[in-house]
Protein backbone atom coordinates (compact mmCIF):
# COMPACT_ATOMS: atom_id res chain seq x y z
CA UNK A 1 0.00 0.00 0.00
CA UNK A 2 1.11 3.43 -1.07
CA UNK A 3 1.86 5.81 2.02
CA UNK A 4 0.84 9.76 0.80
CA UNK A 5 0.50 12.31 2.55
CA UNK A 6 -1.83 16.03 1.97
CA UNK A 7 0.23 19.28 3.02
CA UNK A 8 -0.27 22.94 1.79
CA UNK A 9 1.83 23.51 -1.66
CA UNK A 10 5.41 25.17 -0.87
CA UNK A 11 7.20 26.92 -4.07
CA UNK A 12 9.56 23.66 -4.49
CA UNK A 13 6.78 21.78 -5.81
CA UNK A 14 6.57 24.22 -8.09
CA UNK A 15 7.79 22.62 -11.08
CA UNK A 16 6.25 19.23 -10.17
CA UNK A 17 2.65 20.80 -9.71
CA UNK A 18 2.83 21.93 -13.72
CA UNK A 19 4.47 18.92 -14.79
CA UNK A 20 1.63 16.78 -13.22
CA UNK A 21 -0.82 19.17 -14.48
CA UNK A 22 0.27 19.16 -18.38
CA UNK A 23 1.06 15.18 -17.90
CA UNK A 24 -2.90 14.80 -16.51
CA UNK A 25 -4.47 16.79 -19.26
CA UNK A 26 -2.75 15.53 -22.21
CA UNK A 27 -3.25 12.33 -21.83
CA UNK A 28 -6.82 13.42 -23.03
CA UNK A 29 -5.41 14.43 -26.51
CA UNK A 30 -6.42 10.88 -27.84
CA UNK A 31 -9.92 11.39 -26.76
CA UNK A 32 -10.51 14.61 -27.89
CA UNK A 33 -9.43 13.31 -31.45
CA UNK A 34 -12.14 10.29 -30.89
CA UNK A 35 -14.72 12.61 -29.66
CA UNK A 36 -14.66 14.89 -32.77
CA UNK A 37 -14.04 11.87 -34.93
CA UNK A 38 -17.75 11.22 -33.81
CA UNK A 39 -19.70 14.41 -34.37
CA UNK A 40 -22.25 13.91 -37.13
CA UNK A 41 -20.83 17.05 -39.31
CA UNK A 42 -17.51 15.09 -38.88
CA UNK A 43 -18.90 11.99 -40.19
CA UNK A 44 -20.78 14.01 -42.59
CA UNK A 45 -17.43 16.00 -43.99
CA UNK A 46 -15.44 12.23 -44.52
CA UNK A 47 -18.04 10.49 -45.79
CA UNK A 48 -18.79 13.07 -48.78
CA UNK A 49 -15.06 13.68 -49.33
CA UNK A 50 -14.58 9.84 -49.93
CA UNK A 51 -17.49 9.42 -51.98
CA UNK A 52 -16.70 12.55 -54.39
CA UNK A 53 -13.65 11.06 -55.04
CA UNK A 54 -14.18 7.64 -55.38
CA UNK A 55 -16.92 8.37 -57.53
CA UNK A 56 -14.03 11.16 -59.25
CA UNK A 57 -10.96 8.75 -59.39
CA UNK A 58 -12.96 5.17 -59.92
CA UNK A 59 -10.30 3.86 -57.71
CA UNK A 60 -9.88 3.25 -54.11
CA UNK A 61 -6.30 4.36 -53.79
CA UNK A 62 -6.85 8.47 -53.81
CA UNK A 63 -9.84 8.69 -51.61
CA UNK A 64 -8.59 6.02 -48.99
CA UNK A 65 -5.32 8.28 -49.12
CA UNK A 66 -7.30 11.66 -48.63
CA UNK A 67 -8.65 10.58 -46.34
CA UNK A 68 -5.85 9.31 -44.05
CA UNK A 69 -4.48 12.40 -44.50
CA UNK A 70 -7.68 14.41 -43.32
CA UNK A 71 -7.53 12.12 -40.42
CA UNK A 72 -3.86 12.98 -39.68
CA UNK A 73 -3.98 17.01 -40.21
CA UNK A 74 -7.28 17.03 -37.98
CA UNK A 75 -5.66 15.12 -35.34
CA UNK A 76 -2.37 17.72 -35.29
CA UNK A 77 -4.61 20.52 -35.57
CA UNK A 78 -6.77 19.20 -32.59
CA UNK A 79 -3.31 18.15 -30.08
CA UNK A 80 -2.08 21.91 -30.83
CA UNK A 81 -5.60 22.99 -29.72
CA UNK A 82 -4.92 21.16 -26.73
CA UNK A 83 -1.42 21.93 -26.38
CA UNK A 84 -2.57 26.01 -26.45
CA UNK A 85 -5.36 24.85 -23.66
CA UNK A 86 -3.11 23.32 -21.35
CA UNK A 87 -0.31 26.60 -22.12
CA UNK A 88 -3.11 29.13 -20.88
CA UNK A 89 -3.78 27.28 -17.89
CA UNK A 90 -0.41 26.96 -17.31
CA UNK A 91 -0.09 30.79 -17.94
CA UNK A 92 -2.73 32.04 -15.53
CA UNK A 93 -3.51 30.33 -11.85
CA UNK A 94 -0.37 28.03 -12.51
CA UNK A 95 2.55 30.63 -13.56
CA UNK A 96 2.13 31.98 -10.14
CA UNK A 97 1.00 29.45 -7.96
CA UNK A 98 2.03 31.10 -4.30
CA UNK A 99 0.49 34.11 -5.23
CA UNK A 100 -2.71 32.95 -7.07
CA UNK A 101 -3.37 30.47 -4.16
CA UNK A 102 -2.42 32.99 -1.56
CA UNK A 103 -3.84 32.35 2.07
CA UNK A 104 -4.42 36.46 1.95
CA UNK A 105 -6.65 36.04 -0.78
CA UNK A 106 -8.77 33.53 0.11
CA UNK A 107 -7.36 30.40 -1.73
CA UNK A 108 -5.20 27.46 -0.80
CA UNK A 109 -3.56 24.81 -3.11
CA UNK A 110 -2.64 21.70 -1.50
CA UNK A 111 -0.15 18.82 -3.03
CA UNK A 112 -0.06 14.79 -2.59
CA UNK A 113 3.59 13.37 -1.80
CA UNK A 114 4.27 9.62 -1.68
CA UNK A 115 7.60 8.19 -2.51
CA UNK A 116 9.30 11.88 -1.34
CA UNK A 117 7.50 13.55 -4.30
CA UNK A 118 4.45 15.27 -5.42
CA UNK A 119 1.88 12.95 -7.22
CA UNK A 120 -1.67 15.29 -7.16
CA UNK A 121 -2.90 18.16 -6.55
CA UNK A 122 -5.69 20.66 -6.07
CA UNK A 123 -6.34 24.58 -5.19
CA UNK A 124 -9.55 26.52 -4.51
CA UNK A 125 -9.76 30.26 -5.10
CA UNK A 126 -12.45 32.82 -4.56
CA UNK A 127 -15.10 32.33 -7.77
CA UNK A 128 -13.91 35.17 -10.55
CA UNK A 129 -17.76 36.07 -10.75
CA UNK A 130 -17.14 37.32 -7.60
CA UNK A 131 -20.44 34.76 -6.03
CA UNK A 132 -20.09 36.04 -2.43
CA UNK A 133 -19.33 32.92 -0.36
CA UNK A 134 -18.44 30.44 -3.12
CA UNK A 135 -14.64 28.64 -3.72
CA UNK A 136 -13.73 27.64 -6.85
CA UNK A 137 -12.07 23.99 -6.86
CA UNK A 138 -9.17 24.07 -9.69
CA UNK A 139 -6.44 21.82 -10.72
CA UNK A 140 -7.50 18.59 -9.32
CA UNK A 141 -4.72 16.07 -11.16
CA UNK A 142 -3.27 12.83 -9.84
CA UNK A 143 -0.08 11.27 -11.60
CA UNK A 144 -1.09 8.05 -13.51
CA UNK A 145 1.03 5.42 -11.62
CA UNK A 146 -0.48 6.81 -8.05
CA UNK A 147 -4.41 6.68 -9.54
CA UNK A 148 -7.12 4.10 -7.86
CA UNK A 149 -5.71 4.74 -4.51
CA UNK A 150 -7.82 7.22 -3.70
CA UNK A 151 -5.49 10.37 -3.57
CA UNK A 152 -8.13 12.29 -5.36
CA UNK A 153 -10.42 11.77 -3.19
CA UNK A 154 -8.47 12.76 -0.22
CA UNK A 155 -7.57 16.36 -1.96
CA UNK A 156 -11.17 17.06 -2.58
CA UNK A 157 -12.36 16.31 1.09
CA UNK A 158 -9.64 18.72 1.81
CA UNK A 159 -10.36 21.26 0.15
CA UNK A 160 -14.03 20.92 1.17
CA UNK A 161 -12.76 20.74 4.68
CA UNK A 162 -11.22 24.22 4.07
CA UNK A 163 -14.19 25.58 2.53
CA UNK A 164 -16.10 24.37 5.16
CA UNK A 165 -13.73 26.36 8.22
CA UNK A 166 -14.31 29.38 6.08
CA UNK A 167 -17.97 29.15 6.16
CA UNK A 168 -18.17 29.33 2.78
CA UNK A 169 -22.06 28.40 1.29
CA UNK A 170 -20.73 26.20 -1.95
CA UNK A 171 -17.57 24.93 -3.81
CA UNK A 172 -17.87 24.85 -7.84
CA UNK A 173 -15.88 23.24 -10.50
CA UNK A 174 -15.83 22.19 -14.56
CA UNK A 175 -15.30 19.44 -15.95
CA UNK A 176 -14.85 18.86 -19.63
CA UNK A 177 -16.98 15.77 -21.20
CA UNK A 178 -13.62 13.92 -21.61
CA UNK A 179 -13.02 13.58 -17.83
CA UNK A 180 -15.31 10.79 -16.98
CA UNK A 181 -13.35 9.48 -14.30
CA UNK A 182 -13.11 13.05 -12.72
CA UNK A 183 -16.99 13.65 -12.99
CA UNK A 184 -17.40 10.42 -11.11
CA UNK A 185 -15.25 10.96 -8.30
CA UNK A 186 -16.93 14.53 -8.09
CA UNK A 187 -20.08 12.95 -7.68
CA UNK A 188 -18.66 10.21 -5.25
CA UNK A 189 -17.51 13.06 -2.82
CA UNK A 190 -21.44 14.78 -2.90
CA UNK A 191 -21.38 17.44 -5.76
CA UNK A 192 -24.20 17.52 -7.65
CA UNK A 193 -24.38 18.27 -11.52
CA UNK A 194 -25.65 22.14 -11.87
CA UNK A 195 -25.52 23.35 -15.54
CA UNK A 196 -24.41 21.61 -18.66
CA UNK A 197 -23.34 23.86 -21.70
CA UNK A 198 -21.52 23.72 -25.22
CA UNK A 199 -18.41 26.23 -24.87
CA UNK A 200 -19.66 29.70 -26.29
CA UNK A 201 -16.75 29.97 -28.82
CA UNK A 202 -16.56 28.75 -33.00
CA UNK A 203 -14.25 25.48 -31.29
CA UNK A 204 -16.45 24.68 -28.96
CA UNK A 205 -19.52 24.56 -31.03
CA UNK A 206 -18.01 22.57 -33.85
CA UNK A 207 -16.00 19.96 -31.54
CA UNK A 208 -19.03 20.11 -29.81
CA UNK A 209 -17.33 21.02 -26.11
CA UNK A 210 -19.55 20.32 -23.39
CA UNK A 211 -18.68 22.17 -19.98
CA UNK A 212 -20.69 20.48 -16.71
CA UNK A 213 -20.26 22.53 -13.27
CA UNK A 214 -20.61 20.81 -10.42
CA UNK A 215 -21.91 22.43 -7.22
CA UNK A 216 -21.33 21.21 -3.81
CA UNK A 217 -23.61 22.76 -1.20
CA UNK A 218 -22.27 23.31 2.51
CA UNK A 219 -24.76 25.43 3.86
CA UNK A 220 -26.89 22.22 6.33
CA UNK A 221 -23.91 19.72 5.71
CA UNK A 222 -22.23 18.61 8.49
C1 LIG B 1 -9.73 12.20 -11.91
C2 LIG B 1 -8.49 11.83 -11.09
C3 LIG B 1 -8.02 13.09 -10.36
C4 LIG B 1 -8.88 10.73 -10.08
O1 LIG B 1 -7.74 10.50 -9.23
P1 LIG B 1 -7.61 9.18 -8.30
O2 LIG B 1 -6.64 9.49 -7.22
O3 LIG B 1 -7.35 7.99 -9.14
O4 LIG B 1 -9.09 9.07 -7.69
P2 LIG B 1 -9.52 8.19 -6.41
O5 LIG B 1 -8.64 6.99 -6.28
O6 LIG B 1 -9.65 9.07 -5.23
O7 LIG B 1 -10.96 7.68 -6.86
C5 LIG B 1 -12.13 8.33 -6.41
C6 LIG B 1 -13.32 8.02 -7.33
O8 LIG B 1 -13.10 8.58 -8.62
C7 LIG B 1 -13.72 7.75 -9.61
N1 LIG B 1 -12.67 7.22 -10.49
C8 LIG B 1 -11.33 7.34 -10.34
N2 LIG B 1 -10.71 6.72 -11.38
C9 LIG B 1 -11.66 6.21 -12.17
C10 LIG B 1 -11.65 5.47 -13.38
N3 LIG B 1 -10.52 5.14 -14.01
N4 LIG B 1 -12.83 5.11 -13.91
C11 LIG B 1 -14.00 5.45 -13.32
N5 LIG B 1 -14.08 6.14 -12.17
C12 LIG B 1 -12.93 6.52 -11.61
C13 LIG B 1 -14.40 6.62 -8.85
O9 LIG B 1 -15.73 7.04 -8.52
C14 LIG B 1 -13.55 6.56 -7.59
O10 LIG B 1 -14.23 6.00 -6.50
P3 LIG B 1 -14.15 4.37 -6.25
O11 LIG B 1 -12.71 4.01 -6.30
O12 LIG B 1 -14.79 4.18 -4.94
O13 LIG B 1 -14.93 3.79 -7.40
C15 LIG B 1 -7.36 11.27 -12.00
O14 LIG B 1 -7.91 10.28 -12.83
C16 LIG B 1 -6.65 12.33 -12.85
O15 LIG B 1 -5.72 12.98 -12.40
N6 LIG B 1 -7.08 12.50 -14.13
C17 LIG B 1 -6.43 13.45 -15.05
C18 LIG B 1 -6.66 14.89 -14.69
C19 LIG B 1 -8.13 15.25 -14.58
O16 LIG B 1 -8.96 14.84 -15.36
N7 LIG B 1 -8.46 16.06 -13.58
C20 LIG B 1 -9.80 16.52 -13.34
C21 LIG B 1 -9.94 17.94 -13.73
S1 LIG B 1 -11.62 18.48 -13.54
Amino acid sequence: MVEYRIRPYREEDYEAVREVFATGMSEYAPALCLHVLRQPWVLLVLGCTFCLLLASARSLLLPVLAITLLLALARHLLGCAWSTYIDRCLGDDLRDIGAAYAESAGARFWVAEADERVVGMVGVRPADNGAEGELVLKRMSVRKDYRGLGIATALGRTALDFARQRGCRAVVLNTQMLQHEARALYERLGFRRHRCYVLPTAYGRLANCTITTYRYDLAGRA
